[in-house]
């Protein structure tokens, strides 16, 4: 993965029993590590997962993740999905869009893009701090016919929103949050998390840089 990720990352890699093999760069520059993993495979001992074209991450995520929010919101408003929102890396967690159009035909689904890098919205290839998302490529399991808008997120929201949940419990508060909800939120979202959230609930905004695909 690319040398410039966060801490936590490696972490999580290093408590798994992996070891590490960095490329330059960040977030934006992953086709790096995807050479090295094409280098590797030369190899026949070693096997990539290759999330980013091969379509076990497609199914389980459109199965799991996709059947987890058509039960979330059974009982909750008219118990209908009307939207869909996912920041694609692989664009795995996309799928579950189009589980959720086969229960809901009427659904939409919005990819989010940081707005530094919005290479699907229109081929930009900027740097960004969104890490897990925003690879400047289109993967080869993203359904594009079934992705109905991209809706852009600037860094800098997604940054504050990190901060405001983590730091922010006493002004959440203050703004009528209950208590509990607003502690229990300090580390539950990371930048991808947080640029979800913005995604999801602009939505309907008129601030929101959204480009209809079609
Ligand atoms: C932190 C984080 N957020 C979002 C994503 C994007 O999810 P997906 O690959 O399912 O599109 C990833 C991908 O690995 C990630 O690591």
């Amino acid at each position: 993965m690319p040398g410039s990720m966060s801490k936590e990352r490696y972490a999580r890699i290093r408590k798994y029993g992996g070891e590490l093999d960095l490329t330059r760069g960040s977030e934006s520059d992953v086709i790096l590590t995807l050479e090295r993993t094409r280098e590797l495979m030369k190899n026949p001992k070693n096997k990539a997962l290759a999330q980013f074209e091969l379509f076990p991450n497609y199914r389980f995520l459109r199965h799991v993740t996709g059947n987890s929010a058509i039960q979330a919101v059974q009982g909750v408003g008219n118990g209908r999905i009307a939207g869909f929102t996912s920041a694609p890396g692989s664009a795995g967690t996309l799928a579950a869009g189009d589980q959720i159009k086969a229960a809901f035909p009427e659904a939409k689904i919005a990819a989010l893009e940081p707005y530094e890098c919005s290479t699907l919205a229109n081929g930009g290839r900027g740097q960004h701090r969104i890490e897990g998302i925003g690879d400047k490529m289109c993967t080869l399991i993203h359904n594009l016919l079934n992705t109905d808008f991209v809706i852009l997120i600037k860094d800098e929201e997604t940054v504050q929103g990190v901060k405001i949940f983590h730091d922010g419990a006493d002004s959440l508060i203050k703004l009528g949050v209950g208590r509990e909800l607003a502690l229990g939120l300090r580390d539950a979202f990371g930048p991808s998390g947080i640029c979800n959230v913005l995604g999801a609930s602009s939505w309907r905004s008129t601030s929101a840089w959204a480009l209809e695909t079609t």
